[in-house]
């Protein structure tokens, strides 16, 4: 029996309606470029949607409606280097959604980020013609891409026409909602011949003046040396070259175009127009380029391996490709390119346009697999934040606040990007957006931050980096946020939305978010007793210096200590954490009834405001809200931060709070999966199952029901990757050791996966009974690792096998993340 291929993802025949989907799914990526799956042959037309975008180059565009003007920030489609066409004899130019295609497939090759494509059609003449397209973004050379098109003359001869150039007419198109708004970020600025064989065109955004340039070299081998005419191919914004070449039946022509794409943000160039050409000048062939491209992604999945091996019941082999797939994606889109690109993360990747291109707090689900394998990538995102600290000090200053407050929606220099109507599609109807009150998202800065520390005991960042800026000022905001009501002596934070975006105001109030979301206000203590661990950790000298330069003196340390044990935090009588003051007072849904008729309730919030209700009104949340803090925490270190406020937690109250909010989340992000499955895994295996299934497929099976097209959830592709690696096999870094307490189901046999810790490469093999870990050889001291009091120290070259203390499955009477 041949073993099924988990690398690859193999996607059918022709369907218009799931082009969108399956063009996001085959984007290929270097982390500087991204270029979505789209056929060569196609343009924007709502079937397809050819996108490439380079990280960090945003353009900003106003609209006026209602008399009022909207600015939008957009991660910028930049001119098309695929567009490439093929013609026989004088038909139109092949095209998939002409009819008379007679095969297509689409191949993704996860091992070695290659896409394939293949289609056959007949045409009018009743004349076979097969296409083969292999395509790369290479992942060393960040600038180039290539694509190799086979054409072969099944049972005709006569004359193949090939176009081939660089589109600089493409606008940001490729989101429905936003297609009333502008969308041209680009002015064509030249289009030239660099060579015989290249074009080039140069663009400019229209308002932050990046330039890009964009060359394109095409070389025809025709059969038999057959005599290859060229002309030029131009027009309004284009620039290409028109091929000819004539060909016998059973022949084939190769067709190869290099792409090479600069911008001015690049590091390590002149101009963007002259490098583009030097590197066509320069570049190998199709061939070697891929050789070079296929050699660097075996390397990168060697270091980032995860197998699951040898059970009787392994995971499916559809699940093992889904979960490469989610890491493939991963790791093209975060690469050592992002150390010099200051992009940060965008929540849907460079796959598409989806919120604009935007960075969230989505890298807090993502940070936890770099910082186990690319820790220096990890630093690369964080850097991102320090550069905007002024930015978000600014806001803070501007909303009557002390310390930073980092915005919700972050693209190019840190300013709140979030929007500020959204549209209804169920009703039609553009509604207030006040999504930016999650101000949440700088506390998940500080515990990146902190992770990343931990991680890795990289002070230098804290200290000379500007991370304990970061940390501080995130700290210093939130204290100052926090008010206190003498009436019950406790901090409140007032007017904020959690992670939750359901929930933006109470019932029928004008005033935007709600009061003591329990998430935020149980972070903020955390944040504030990290602050005063990192001033303790420090050099006296340093600290000094620090506390210096931010004016933080003895009286708002105080101040500090205060509000980190006097926070309020809201706990229903049973025990259950309240998502904010007075949530419990809210009627509960009808789930059942909704369920039944109108069966998907992700989008609740649309389902109810079409019919004139509000989703404020009730105990439903479009995602973990409460349940984050198990995430985030253990029980133990939830028990503590609670403690510390004068609140128990008791060990019946967790799985009663776990128990209430999951009867009552519509899971409207592919978060609320990932942070279900983990908060399930400890005592309710098979239901943790079914939300890493759901993780785990959130994009191939498009689970939200269109929202793949637009863009990947990289947040939910690497929360799958996580929770194989954190939450079923259980690693952990804390207190400089690699602690292992796995949760790994005894059927699904062994789960190997490499990582990185304290600089040292590691591979673990995890059982149901034990962990093996084998630390790589070579000069340098022992890493610590541990499982539960068993703390060894592994030397390089050293292998380690530790027995898990207890029996797996204890299965007990309730919920618990113990
Ligand atoms: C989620 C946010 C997330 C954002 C970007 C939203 O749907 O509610 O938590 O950060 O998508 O992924």
């Amino acid at each position: 029996m041949t073993r099924p291929d988990t690398w690859t993802l193999v996607l059918d025949g022709w369907d218009p309606a799931d082009e969108g989907r399956r063009e996001a799914l085959c984007t290929l990526a270097n982390g500087y470029l991204g270029t979505r799956g789209a056929l060569p042959e196609s343009s924007a037309d709502g079937v397809h949607y050819p996108g490439t975008y380079a990280a960090g180059v945003f353009n900003r565009l106003s609209d006026v409606g209602d008399g009022v003007a909207v600015e939008n920030e957009s991660m910028v489609n930049l001119p098309n280097w695929l567009d490439l066409r093929v013609a026989v004899e004088d038909e139109a130019w092949l095209d998939v959604s002409a009819g008379r295609v007679l095969e297509h497939r689409t191949q993704l090759d996860t091992a070695r980020g290659v896409l394939h494509r293949t289609t056959r059609f007949v045409d009018g003449a009743g004349r076979h013609t097969r296409l083969h397209q292999r395509r790369f973004v290479h992942r060393e050379r960040r600038h180039l891409a290539g694509l190799h098109t086979s054409v072969v003359a099944e049972d005709w001869s006569g004359r193949l026409t090939v176009a081939s150039g660089v589109d600089g007419t493409v606008t940001n198109s490729g989101v429905a909602r936003y297609r009333h708004l502008s969308g041209r970020h680009l002015e064509v600025l030249a289009t030239e011949e660099t060579a015989d064989d290249t074009v080039l065109l140069t663009a400019a955004t229209t308002q932050s003046r990046h330039r890009v340039a964009v060359g394109a070299r095409t070389r025809v081998t025709a059969p038999a040396d057959a005599p290859v005419v060229r002309a030029p191919d131009l027009a309004p914004g284009r620039i290409g070259h028109r091929l000819t070449v004539g060909v016998r039946a059973g022949e084939t022509v190769e067709i190869e175009k290099i792409a090479a794409v600069v911008t001015s943000r690049d590091v390590a160039i002149a101009e963007p127009a002259l490098a583009a050409a030097g590197l066509l000048a320069e570049a190998p062939g199709f061939e070697e380029l891929l050789a070079e491209h296929t050699r660097s992604w075996a390397r990168l999945w060697h270091r980032c391996r995860i197998e699951l091996v040898d059970g009787e019941q392994p995971a499916s082999p559809t699940t093992v490709r889904d979960l490469r797939l989610a890491g493939f994606h991963v790791l093209q889109t975060v690469t050592r390119h992002a150390l010099d690109l200051d992009a940060g993360l965008p929540a849907r990747g460079l796959h598409g346009e989806a919120y604009r291109g935007h960075v969230f707090w989505d890298e807090l689900f993502v940070l936890p697999v770099l910082v186990l394998r690319f820790p220096a990538l990890a630093r690369a995102l964080l850097l991102y934040r320090v550069r905007r600290l002024d930015a978000a000090r600014r806001a803070a200053r501007a909303a009557g606040h002390r310390g930073a407050m980092y915005p919700w929606q972050s693209g190019s220099d840190g300013r709140e990007e979030s929007q500020r109507l959204h549209l209804n599609p169920l009703s039609g109807r553009w509604l207030p957006d006040t999504s930016d009150r999650q101000r949440h998202v700088g506390l998940a800065i500080a515990y990146d931050l902190w992770q990343y520390v931990q991680a890795t005991g990289d002070l230098a960042f804290l200290t000379d980096e500007g991370g304990a800026e970061v940390l501080l000022e995130v700290a210093r905001f939130f204290a100052d946020l926090a008010e206190h009501d003498p009436a019950d002596d406790r901090f409140h934070i007032r007017g904020v939305m959690g992670p939750d975006e359901y929930t933006t105001r109470y019932p029928g109030s004008d005033r935007p978010g709600i009061d003591d979301n329990a998430y935020t206000n149980v972070l903020t203590v955390w944040v504030l007793r990290r602050a005063r661990e990192l001033l303790d950790l420090l050099p006296p000298s340093r600290r000094e210096a620090l506390t210096a330069a931010l004016d933080l003196g003895p009286t708002e340390l105080r101040h500090w200590r205060e509000v980190g044990e006097r926070m309020a935090v809201p706990i229903h009588g049973d025990g259950v954490i309240s998502q904010f003051a007075g949530y419990r007072d809210l009627p509960d849904l009808d789930w059942d009834a909704y369920r039944r008729r109108y069966g998907d309730l992700q989008r609740l919030d649309r389902i109810l405001e079409a019919e004139g209700r509000s989703v404020d009104d009730y105990q439903a949340s479009k995602q973990a809200d409460v349940l984050m803090l198990f995430y985030l925490f253990s029980a133990d270190e939830l028990r503590d931060l609670l403690g510390g406020l004068g609140y128990a937690l008791p060990p019946e109250a967790i799985p009663r709070t776990i128990d209430h909010y999951l009867a009552r989340t519509a899971h409207g992000s592919t978060l609320s999966a990932l942070v279900h499955a983990w908060v399930l895994a400890r005592a309710h295996r098979e239901e943790a199952l079914d939300h890493f299934d759901r993780v785990v497929r959130s994009d191939v099976a498009d689970l939200q029901g269109g929202t793949t097209a637009e863009g990947v959830h990289l947040g939910a592709m690497a929360g799958a990757v996580d929770l194989v690696q954190r939450c079923f096999a259980g690693v952990e870094t804390r207190g400089d050791v690699l602690r292992f307490n796995p949760h790994w189901p005894g059927r699904s046999g062994v789960l190997e996966l490499t990582l990185q810790y304290r600089g040292r490469p590691l591979t673990a093999r995890v059982t149901d009974r034990e962990v093996c870990v084998a630390a790589d050889d070579g000069p340098g001291r022992p890493v610590r690792v541990a499982v539960g009091d068993e703390v060894h120290d592994l030397w390089p070259g050293q292998t380690v096998r530790l027995r898990l203390p207890r029996a797996p499955s204890p299965v007990p009477a309730g919920r618990g993340t113990g």
